[in-house]
């Protein structure tokens, strides 16, 4: 395999690339290598070449297509993931097209003009996919090199394979298409560069219009008070061009979190469940005593948390609950079965900061109980929610555990989804993600102990049901691939606008 295509096979990490330019020189990289591969399959004439040269590009299981989606899109950093997954998008058109810019229409089976059409239909609809996600000047840049290069923009390549050889009854349909759609192309580079300068412009203004009004006196921009001008005028004069787009006002969107907690709901909600939701501030009765663990059981180690400081004399200390699990006692307490909820809420715990642990974060409960929930109910709810979720590809399986409020208790592990539960990253090696086991723990889930309904009133000889405790946050991290979950609080937008 060459060496550029072994790059394929690893990760930004293990290339050693940590800058967007680096990206850059990478896919530029790539794109040198099919394209001298694509005229070097044309020049043999043999179109079982060329099949074999889309196939080994496009195919979705074990394209280079794929495979750098996985290697360099997917696993990429956060600060790299906008920049490489713009660059592979752009990639995937000009192999989609670059393929076809290398035949003659008679290798393509073209023979009438209606086909001619279609054919030059479909390229224009790729590049205008092609041009619609470019947001800066870098990305014009690779559109119009994408297009229009000299040597291999597809413009180039289908001047040189449609128009050079036509068969004479198509000649003036070829010529036709061909001009319309490069006047098209660069009529469209053209204002979209335009587009992107202003905008960088006016990005460039920005600190500038929020700390006023939008309102100029002559050319300044002035305080709203004051009247007087807030920087020197060179700096904040405002170019008049009334053409220019005004402030943007972004459309803001759900937190990741939020969208995985309504996909969660949803999912529940579809086979029965309803949502029911709790105080953060609890008691240490339903915390604690009412779930089956006393003051100084060991397991209110692993919980510690936030107290609240009460005036003296106060009836009872408060904390922030280190679980959804109160709300277990809470819906017993006001409810007699059948009992089906999930509970979706913060948590907070004093565990220091990492890349899996924060002080606060969302869990979502659920319980079941009815007069005959057996272990088979709780195994099936579980892997419906899991394939619906991850995807019927995903294997799970139950290890025993511990759990003082569930008898038997039980922590559910999910095949690992980065290295398709191999435990071998994809350029070799242990993968970091689930340390080589080739599972990831997801959650912790088990029967209600009977000693639970105890505190309820509830008759343990005639109900039985199952509960779970899912971190919201880690089921986030494990389907969108994200490695640290301070991302989440950080609000970066860079972070939040790759989940619209
Ligand atoms: C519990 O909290 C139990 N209440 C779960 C439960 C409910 C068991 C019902 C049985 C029946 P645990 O401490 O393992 O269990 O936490 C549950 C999940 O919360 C973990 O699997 C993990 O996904 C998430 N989690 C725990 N601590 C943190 C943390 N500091 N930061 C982010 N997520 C965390």
């Amino acid at each position: 395999m060459s060496e550029t295509l072994e790059k394929t096979q690893k990760t930004f990490e293990q290339l050693g690339v940590t800058r967007p330019e680096q990206v850059l020189q990478l896919f530029s990289g790539l794109r040198a290598f099919f394209d001298a591969s694509a005229l070097a399959a044309a020049s043999t004439k043999d179109s079982a070449r060329l099949l074999e040269l889309h196939s080994a590009w496009s195919n979705e299981v074990s394209g280079v297509i794929q495979r750098i989606h996985e290697n360099w899109v997917t696993s990429a950093p956060i600060n790299l993931r906008g920049t490489s997954e713009r660059a592979a998008k752009h990639f995937r058109v000009h192999v989609g097209v670059g393929v076809r810019a290398v035949q003659t229409l008679q290798q393509m089976g073209i023979h009438d003009a209606s086909e001619v059409v279609g054919l030059f239909r479909l390229l224009r609809d790729s590049f205008d996919q092609d041009i619609q996600m470019d947001v800066d000047e870098t990305d014009v840049e690779i559109t119009r090199v994408n297009w229009l290069g000299r040597k291999t923009g597809i413009l180039t390549w289908a001047r040189d394979h449609w128009l050079k050889s036509p068969p004479a009854e198509l000649r003036r349909e070829v010529g036709r298409c061909f001009n319309e759609l490069k006047a098209h192309v660069e009529q469209a580079i053209d204002n979209k560069h335009a587009s992107v300068r202003a905008a960088e412009q006016v990005a460039q203004y920005r600190p500038a219009i929020q700390q006023t009004y939008a309102q100029s006196s002559g050319n300044v921009l002035v305080d709203v008070q004051g009247e007087q001008p807030i920087l020197p005028p060179e700096t904040t004069a405002i170019p008049t061009d009334l053409s220019l787009p005004g402030v943007i006002h972004p459309i803001g969107s759900h937190h990741l979190i939020c969208q995985v907690l309504q996909e969660l709901e949803d999912i529940f909600f579809s086979i029965g469940f309803s949502i029911v939701e709790g105080p953060e501030v609890e008691t240490p009765y339903y915390n604690f005593e009412a779930l089956n663990i006393p003051e100084f059981h060991p397991v209110r180690d692993d919980m510690d948390t936030f107290y609240i400081d009460l005036p003296k004399g106060a009836p009872t200390p408060l904390l922030l609950r280190t679980h959804t699990s109160p709300m277990q006692i809470r819906t017993m307490e006001r409810q007699k079965p059948p009992v089906r909820v999930i509970v979706p809420g913060k948590v907070y715990r004093r565990d220091n900061p990492d890349a899996t642990h924060s002080f606060m974060f969302h869990q979502v409960e659920g319980l079941a109980v009815d007069t005959d929930i057996t272990f088979c109910d709780f195994t099936g709810t579980i892997e419906y929610f899991v394939k619906q979720f991850f995807g019927a590809g995903v294997k799970t399986r139950f290890r025993p555990s511990y759990f003082p409020f569930t008898e038997p208790s039980v922590e559910f592990d999910v095949s690992c989804i980065f290295c398709r539960g191999s435990g071998t990253a994809a350029g070799g090696g242990v993968c970091s993600k689930c340390k080589g086991a080739g599972w990831i723990e997801l959650f912790g889930a088990g029967m209600v102990d009977p000693a639970v309904y105890g505190f309820v009133n509830y008759d343990a000889k005639k109900v039985s049901g199952f509960a779970f405790g899912m971190g919201i946050d880690r089921l986030a991290m494990l389907k969108y691939g994200i490695d640290d979950i301070q991302v989440f609080f950080q609000n970066d937008v860079r972070f939040l606008r790759q989940f619209p």
